[in-house]
């Protein structure tokens, strides 16, 4: 049992109360603090934390170790003053690989069956059947092939496209071509239909998806980014889908959040905007991963998952 009192501070505008609650159900013996009542800092323990401001975690100087509210945790990273001698666990709970398989089989299938084509011709009540695809004849590849890449693969598979994955490091997953490192870059881009983004943000991924990569993809493919905005330098890419050599580009993130009204993706007939809703951390299950993660660190072991900081993620 952990030590008593251990002492856990939230950092989260959406739903603090409710991850509070939830933990104090689990940690009966911990004090939990809700921003802005951090109290002294000196005293905090753990901080589990999406957004909080710079310079506040590494304030608390003697934390044990912050517990990120997403799985991305390039918002936590980019607080210059964010303390490195301290462990990051980052949220792996299913319920995010479930949402992003999802979100991504929507995307797919929604290009795939060229639905924004029907939704418009119905506005006109344009009776208009196109020639039907078929999957075995799109190519999806999903660049990050981590938890969520992979769990978006698994569920894209049994509609019978062709997967292809890419990381760092190779993958072994039945049934689907997995491409590593940047020289493998160009022979996993050539034959796509989709790109599928969900790479993590890091100094090495910032605005890698520009207009010089999507030059190896074939005329007319799209892409699907379900990460983080700083991936994609979307202004290099604004000529290519005016131009017609990417066909839609699908954003769930994007460069500012929440994105400008102004902006031209908001309005661009081949662009799909959403807000930043496709995997959201589900406070009922997540705690309980902290809450574990918090127990295992009271009893001396390392919870899984741990950020390496010199990778980013
Ligand atoms: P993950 O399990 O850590 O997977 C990341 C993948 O990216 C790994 O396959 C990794 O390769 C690969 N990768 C990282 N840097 C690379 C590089 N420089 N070159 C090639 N491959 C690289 O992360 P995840 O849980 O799948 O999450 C992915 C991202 O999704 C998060 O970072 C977050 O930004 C985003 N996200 C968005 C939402 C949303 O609602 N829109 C929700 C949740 C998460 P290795 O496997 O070889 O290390
Ligand atoms: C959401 O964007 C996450 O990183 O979990």
């Amino acid at each position: 049992m952990q030590k008593c009192p251990v002492i856990i501070a939230i950092h989260y505008t959406s739903y603090g109360a409710q991850w509070r609650d939830l933990l104090a159900e689990r940690l009966t013996n911990c004090e939990i603090r809700l921003w802005p009542d951090w109290g002294d800092l000196a005293e905090i323990d753990y901080a589990v934390a999406w957004t909080p401001p710079d310079g506040l975690l590494r304030q608390c100087e003697n934390l044990k170790a912050v517990f990120s509210i997403g799985a991305g945790v390039d918002q936590l990273l980019a607080d210059p003053d964010y303390p490195r001698n301290v462990p990051l666990i980052r949220m792996t709970d299913d319920i995010l690989a479930e949402g992003m398989a999802e979100y991504v089989t929507l995307a797919v299938l929604t290009l795939h069956r060229d639905l924004l084509r029907y939704l418009d011709f119905q506005r006109t009540a344009d009776w208009q059947p196109l020639p039907q695809r078929y999957p075995k004849d799109h190519k999806v590849g999903i660049m990050g092939f981590g938890k969520l890449g992979q769990a978006a693969a698994l569920a894209l598979k049994p509609f019978g496209f062709e997967i292809s994955g890419w990381s760092r490091t190779p993958k072994q997953l039945a049934g689907v071509e997995s491409f590593a490192g940047l020289e493998q870059l160009p022979d996993f881009l050539a034959p796509l239909d989709f790109l599928v983004v969900l790479l993590p943000l890091t100094d090495d991924t910032q605005g890698m998806v520009n207009a010089d990569l999507l030059s190896s993809l074939p005329r007319g493919a799209s892409v699907i980014n379900a990460a983080r905005g700083g991936l994609i330098d979307i202004e290099t890419l604004k000529p290519l889908i005016d131009g017609g050599a990417l066909g839609h580009l699908w954003l769930d993130v994007h460069h500012v959040e929440p994105l400008p009204a102004d902006h031209w993706t908001w309005a661009h007939p081949n662009v799909v905007v959403t807000p930043h809703i496709a995997a959201a951390t589900l406070p009922r299950t997540a705690s309980n991963l902290v809450a574990d993660g918090i127990l295992q660190m009271e009893a001396g072991q390392m919870p899984a998952n741990v950020v390496e900081f010199d990778k980013g993620y």
